[in-house]
């Protein structure tokens, strides 16, 4: 078993590093906030991922938090780097945690390799490994293993991995990470630092890549009359597509794709590469947002003094993240038309992003009034409470704009609602009862 060493008590540090000590090793998380550090040891995760704070605390014995870069570092086997490489304003990343962590690595002994978790542009191990021999470390290993991780998902990403990809420029120092992996008798892909690098950068983008495609399908689909979920379906069918990532909506946030996908782009153009696709991707993500206000105004007209509730906060259920969340874009362009926001999530706080909205603890006081109710986040929850005759005589008007396509149309019409999801066949010939003249179309 290995002893490892985790910089960054994040998302990815966190989970990575339960993982491993349930695999048996024994870590060690290091982080510069010490608050952080603090509640850890007490056994609060900061973050909020299903089934972490349980594993961590059957793990106790093997995992251990400090801010002391010297106790992470004493005896290991591996240095994991997992700090954020967030986007700057040009859209490269932001490499300056991970730059504080290998400058702040002291002359250790043994023959320990920093393995880079976080993700980064490609070039950067060349970058580090030639940052760490001109520090005479050159003793010190360095191999890329990014991470595949999804928010909601991750303990199960984790340990069942689709492939553990390792790039090393000795073949020694992979095979150290190769090891750590072991028990999960996982595909392992070997190959050089570069190319690893790359296959995280190109698997977001390509994932991003097919919901922007899913996407505009929708928008087509609207159109013509067909049913993008069908669609979706004998896409998914055939093997050498598969159904994943074919979910359509008003487009994806988080922390990773809209970063990765900007990183790659501008890592190519940094490089003399305009990559047009990706600039479609991007484009066609930001207008899907927007749609969700075009919805709206087909059936209600103006949005001026209007109540709109939002039914879910998040980027995605099963988390509190509201990094590049849409409901940021979709609130904020609400307010900009002098709509009333309310809103509604079970666990994401976004009362710090949002001024102007109203936040409210359960989805029946959300809808109060509501001239509409858009589903923004796929919570399994709103299944059950929607479309119910209790939501509907709460709301000033019965209108359901389903922005992740989760209820069943038919049973949202048969309970008195007129319903709007994303390229479903119907949407475009509804009418609400009583509305106003609509003065605006798609
Ligand atoms: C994503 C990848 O799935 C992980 O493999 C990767 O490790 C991670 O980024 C990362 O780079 O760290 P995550 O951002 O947590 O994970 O969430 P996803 O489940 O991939 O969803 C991303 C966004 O796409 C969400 O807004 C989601 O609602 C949206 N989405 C996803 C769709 O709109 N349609 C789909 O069919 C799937």
């Amino acid at each position: 078993m290995a002893r490892i060493g985790i910089f960054g008590a994040g998302y990815v540090g966190l989970v990575t590093g339960t993982c491993f000590a349930e695999l048996g090793h024994e870590v060690v998380v290091r982080d510069v906030v010490p608050e952080k550090i603090e509640a850890l040891r007490s056994g609060q995760v900061p973050i909020y991922e299903p089934g972490l704070e349980e594993l961590l605390e059957r793990n106790r014995s093997r995992i251990s938090f400090t801010t002391s870069v010297a106790e992470a570092i004493e005896d290991a086997d591996l240095l994991y780097v997992a700090v954020g490489t967030p986007p700057t304003y040009s859209g490269d990343a932001d490499l300056s945690a991970v730059w504080t962590v290998v400058d702040e690595l002291p002359q250790v002994g043994g023959n320990p390799i920093v393995v880079m978790k976080s993700t980064v542009p490609v070039g950067t191990g060349e970058k580090v490994r030639a940052a760490l021999d001109a520090r005479g470390l050159s003793h010190v290993g360095y191999v890329s293993n990014p991470e595949f991780l999804a928010e909601g998902t991750a303990l199960r990403d984790f340990m069942n991995p689709d492939r553990i990809v390792v790039g090393a420029f000795t073949p020694e120092h992979g095979d150290g990470v190769e090891e750590l992996h072991a028990a999960l008798g996982a595909p392992v892909l070997r190959c050089d630092v570069a190319s690893a690098e790359m296959v995280k950068l190109a698997a977001n983008a390509f994932l991003s890549t097919r919901i922007s495609f899913i996407n505009e399908i929708a928008n087509v689909c609207e159109l013509v009359g067909a049913d993008v979920e069908a669609v979706a379906k004998g896409i998914g069918l055939d093997h050498r597509l598969g159904p994943h990532f074919l979910r359509a909506g008003i487009g994806f946030g988080g922390s990773c794709f809209p970063k990765d996908v900007s990183a790659l782009k501008q890592l190519a153009g940094n490089s003399g590469y305009h990559f047009q696709l990706l600039s479609a991707v991007i484009e066609v993500n930001e207008l899907q947002k927007r749609r969700v206000i075009a919805k709206l105004q087909k059936h209600l007209g103006r949005l001026r003094g209007k109540t709109i509730a939002l039914l879910g906060l998040a980027f995605k259920a099963n988390t509190a993240d509201m990094r590049e969340a849409p409901s940021l874009v979709i609130a904020s362009r609400l307010i900009a038309e002098g709509a009333k926001v309310r809103a509604w999530d079970p666990v994401a706080d976004a009362s710090t992003l949002l001024q102007g909205v109203t936040f409210c603890d359960d989805v029946l006081d959300a809808v109060r009034d509501a001239d509409a109710a858009v589903i923004v986040t796929e919570w399994p929850q709103l299944r059950e409470q929607l479309p119910t005759e209790e939501v509907r005589a709460a709301m000033a008007r019965p209108l359901l704009v389903d922005g992740r396509n989760l209820l069943d149309p038919a049973a949202a019409r048969a309970a008195g609602f007129a319903y709007e999801g994303i390229g479903r066949s119907g949407s475009l010939f509804e009418t609400l009862p009583e509305t106003a003249e609509p003065e605006l179309h798609l």
